[in-house]
């Protein structure tokens, strides 16, 4: 089969962890881009990509690219596009666009644009024209403008990686997959020995590391991927590529912890944990962190704290109590959390060995790193 340029889509700060992850399953020609990686691979590779890949949020196929710079040009250009090689009258499709550019101010009116042209063509040559369908299209396009180069792709995936298939219950903040993923990646998680989350939530980070460490891939309980709507879809090699991929699920014979002190979340963890099939691999206890020590040898603690809105007098005891804990009671430990109040490391009273920028959702957060040695608690106090 012939190799084709696809786009892998990514948080800010993850490239490169998605490039070695695009890189570990075969693919060829990676490149990184802003919160993007090219890379060229096959039919089958892009099913493989979708499937395996878990820092992914969405690969997408360019399927045409041209130089336009009014919104005339752009309609002429796009009635003329053979759309009918890609979805029929039935189909349902939407269009994403995302434009940075002078000539073309606003995304929705470019799509709208996109939209007419699809429609007037279908319209004058069968009578009749697909229709759009915000919520659940069958056929999703993507318009991405930048300056005077318009590049349109369909997105293989449709809705977002992130959503695995494991999560019907939340929790009040919960992470999201892609993010707790490329946390865990960063944080240098490879299956090997303990993992704690001792703020676990809705249980996103166990979830995530323990697929990851079971060798499970992360898309095993999602239903759907937008691929298979097209024309060309070739269902029996998607479903070579899931059997060759499930015969790689490993072993795994470390702990992966989670500790809240709120029943009702930790009730939502559970679900989600025994939806993802792995009640064997991660379990959850009502505690609070501030109160506990380690069990665990070696363990890597990864979290992400409540973010508090309110006073900064609470970030400060919350962020000293973490600090304490992890001095007093997790002696020789690399713990690491995420937290979108960018002065938390004043109170934390120990220095961070790393900090890491990455966003959650539209907030900038420090990813922080803390290498905690049997005598940091002297250390600190001196
Ligand atoms: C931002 S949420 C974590 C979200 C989680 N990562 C997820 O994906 O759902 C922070 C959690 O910390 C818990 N928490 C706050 N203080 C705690 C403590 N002292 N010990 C244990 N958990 C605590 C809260 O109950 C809340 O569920």
């Amino acid at each position: 089969m012939e190799n084709f340029k696809l786009q892998a889509k990514t948080f800010f700060g993850f490239e490169t962890i998605l490039a070695d992850e695009l890189r570990s399953i075969g693919a060829a020609d990676v490149s990184i881009k802003n919160r993007l990686v090219e890379f060229y691979g096959d039919t089958g590779f892009m099913y493989k990509a979708n499937y395996s890949l878990s820092t992914a949020l969405r690969i997408l196929k360019p399927i045409l690219s041209f130089s336009v710079k009014n919104e005339n040009q752009l309609y002429e250009r796009f009635k003329k596009f053979e759309w009918e090689n890609y979805l029929s009258i039935e189909n349902t499709f939407v269009i994403d666009a995302t434009v940075h550019s002078s000539y073309f101010t606003h995304s929705h009116y470019a799509a709208l644009k996109v939209k007419d042209a699809l429609a007037d063509r279908f319209q004058q040559k069968f009578g009749k024209r697909p229709s759009v369908d915000k919520i659940k299209p069958e056929i999703w396009f993507n318009l991405h403008i930048s300056h005077d180069k318009v590049t349109l792709s369909l997105d293989s995936s449709g809705e977002s990686l992130h959503r695995r298939g494991y999560k019907t219950a939340h929790g009040k903040a919960p992470l999201n997959e892609v993010l707790a993923a490329g946390l865990l990646k960063t944080a240098g998680w490879n299956g090997k020995g303990n993992l704690l989350d001792p703020m676990c939530g809705s249980g996103t980070i166990l979830t995530e590391a323990a697929l990851m460490a079971a060798n499970i891939p992360p898309q095993i309980h999602r239903k759907h991927f937008a691929f298979q709507n097209w024309k060309d879809y070739d269902e029996i090699l998607f479903d070579k590529i899931k059997e060759t991929r499930l015969k790689r699920i490993s072993e795994f014979s470390g702990k992966i912890v989670g500790f809240d002190i709120n029943p009702t979340v930790l009730e939502i963890a559970e679900q989600n944990i025994s939806n993802a099939g792995l009640s064997d691999f991660a379990e959850v206890f009502r505690k609070d962190f501030f109160k506990t020590e380690k069990d665990l040898f070696p363990v890597l603690i990864l979290f992400n704290p409540p973010y508090n809105e309110r006073l900064e007098s609470d970030n400060e005891i919350l962020y000293k109590s973490i600090g304490d804990t992890l001095k007093n009671n997790y002696p020789n430990t690399f713990a690491w959390f995420i937290t979108s109040d960018l002065s938390a490391k004043k109170f934390v009273g120990l220095k961070p060995s790393k900090k890491i920028k990455v966003y959650n959702g539209k907030l900038e957060c420090d990813f922080l790193r803390y290498d905690i040695y049997e005598g940091s608690k002297k250390a600190s106090k001196t």
